[in-house]
């Protein structure tokens, strides 16, 4: 048999090596680290077989740490170290799935012991299957349609996470699904009768999203004529869905950082803090620790919030999803729309299986709805696709060579041609595809590409895209 990893955290360096000291061996191969961040860095690229962590702990205590692995590595035994012995602290610890607790200081036969015993119990709970099969699909997940394995991965995360309250970090590209993942959490959790309130942070000015989240007393500023419950209040006992994070300021990171941190609020003007109960969950579709290298956004606020990382897949990345998917749109918008449709022609079909979907499974539900609209008969067909024309063009710009040129003249004249109706067509797909991306907001869309949106407009205007025509709902 193989040696037992085990993951030993503590901010303290001798504990560190006097653990390791005595566990290292022909038994066990000790790995040692100094904070609950580095920790679960470490649980997301490997398995342990135990768990032993330092319950005080500056930034993420032991109590934490022990949250984020009863959901990362359900079945890996935790022990915590307490500095003394509080009974209050064994029972929160033992509550959230510990496996045992030892105080402060304890002998090198005092910790085997503990070892042993959190090893046992964690064997006899295996042998008698009372575990959770990974196989079986959770219920609620009935809005989730993939089976890939990627998607399996996150369901998976899903639901431990959803047993736990962790502060969760949601990524993805846009249209991935990111808060079907958020709403899928609060159905799988124990506070799934209690509120799920999500707010859009990319919505909302600073001083509007403060007072927001955190409400504010009558009077606290102008405009104030009315105390405001926040957010956070109004979600207590249930899930805070925090949609699009990086767009918080930095001034309002701070504040965030210090409620989770607290885990109590200040409404605006309020002295009094309150103590709140919350699952925060929050999403974000740009890559946060990059943002955190580059000092966009505070460092300490997204190893806060990644305690749980859930990464969606982009749909290019899993394209076996695809055809169901296809299937999944079309009975909804064939029932909604009132419409019999028999399915897809076969070149469609081959189309959208290998499309790469930059706004992912957003973008095939509108395709899909759009095609269902415009379908004249009862299959869909290219044409039906709008967006399908513009890749048509650049796919096959030989098209546009209907003759030869004769003379230098017609040859400058052609390649103009060409290369007009190339350019068009790239700049169609562009801007088609940033909308999509931005569910055909063009505020949205004009900003992530970089453009000014009056520019932006009058691309639209130029290559006859107009918003009307795609944005139903
Ligand atoms: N796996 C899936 N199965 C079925 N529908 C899905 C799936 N993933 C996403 N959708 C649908 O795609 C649309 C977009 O999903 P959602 O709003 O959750 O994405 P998002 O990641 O939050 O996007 P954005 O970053 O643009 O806010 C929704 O209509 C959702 O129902
Ligand atoms: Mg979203």
């Amino acid at each position: 048999m193989g040696k037992i990893a085990i993951l030993v955290v503590d901010d303290e360096e001798v504990i560190r090596l006097g653990i390791q000291r005595v566990l290292e061996g022909d038994r066990f191969e000790v790995e040692t680290c100094s904070s609950g961040h580095k920790a679960i860095e470490r649980l997301q690229e490997k398995e342990y077989g135990l768990i032993i962590t330092d319950l005080k702990m500056p930034g993420m205590d032991g109590l934490e740490v022990l949250k984020a692995v009863k959901a990362l590595q359900p079945y890996i035994p935790v022990i915590l170290i307490t500095g003394y012995a509080s009974v209050d602290t064994a029972v929160e610890a033992m509550k959230n799935g510990a496996a045992e607790y030892i105080s402060k200081p304890f002998t090198p036969d005092n910790l085997l012991e503990k070892v042993d015993y959190a090893l046992s119990q964690c064997a006899a709970r295996l042998d008698k299957n009372d575990i959770v099969n990974d196989d079986d699909l959770p219920h609620g997940f009935h809005q989730f349609i993939g089976e890939s394995k990627e998607m399996q991965k996150v369901y998976q995360r899903i639901m431990r996470v959803a047993a736990t309250s962790s502060t969760v970090l949601i990524s993805g590209e846009s249209g991935t699904g990111k808060e079907l993942t958020a709403r899928a959490i609060h159905e799988n959790s124990p506070r799934k009768d209690k509120p799920f309130v999500a707010v859009d942070c990319s919505s909302l000015a600073e001083t509007l999203l403060e007072s927001e989240l955190f409400g504010h007393v009558k009077g606290s500023f102008t405009g104030a004529l009315q105390a405001k419950t926040g957010l956070f209040k109004v979600a207590d006992g249930g899930v805070l869905f925090l949609d699009e994070v990086s767009n918080i300021s930095i001034s309002t990171q701070a504040k965030l950082l210090r409620v989770l941190q607290e885990r109590k609020i200040t409404p605006i003007g309020g002295t009094q803090p309150e103590p709140i109960d919350i699952h925060l969950v929050a999403a974000s579709n740009k890559n946060l620790k990059i943002m955190a290298n580059e000092g966009t956004f505070r460092e300490d606020l997204f190893f806060r919030l990644n305690i749980i990382p859930i990464e969606l897949p982009p749909l290019r990345e899993r394209k076996q999803d695809i055809p169901v998917l296809i299937r999944h749109f079309l009975k909804k918008y064939t029932e909604e729309i009132g419409k019999k449709i028999r399915g897809v022609a076969p070149d469609v079909q081959s189309f959208l299986e290998n499309y790469s979907y930059p706004g992912n499974v957003r973008e095939l539900e509108n395709m899909i709805e759009r095609a269902v609209v415009l379908a004249e008969g009862d299959i869909i067909r290219n044409e039906d696709l709008e967006l399908w024309d513009d890749k048509k063009d650049t796919s096959s710009s030989s098209s546009l060579i209907d003759r030869i040129p004769m003379n230098s003249e017609e040859l400058k004249e052609m390649k103009r041609h060409i290369r007009d109706h190339a350019i068009e067509s790239l700049e169609s797909l562009f801007v088609r595809n940033a909308l999509e991306r931005n569910n055909w907001n063009v505020t949205k869309a004009a900003e992530e590409t970089g453009i000014l949106r009056p520019n932006f407009q009058s691309m639209m205007k130029k290559l006859g895209i107009s918003v009307k025509e795609h944005h139903w709902s």
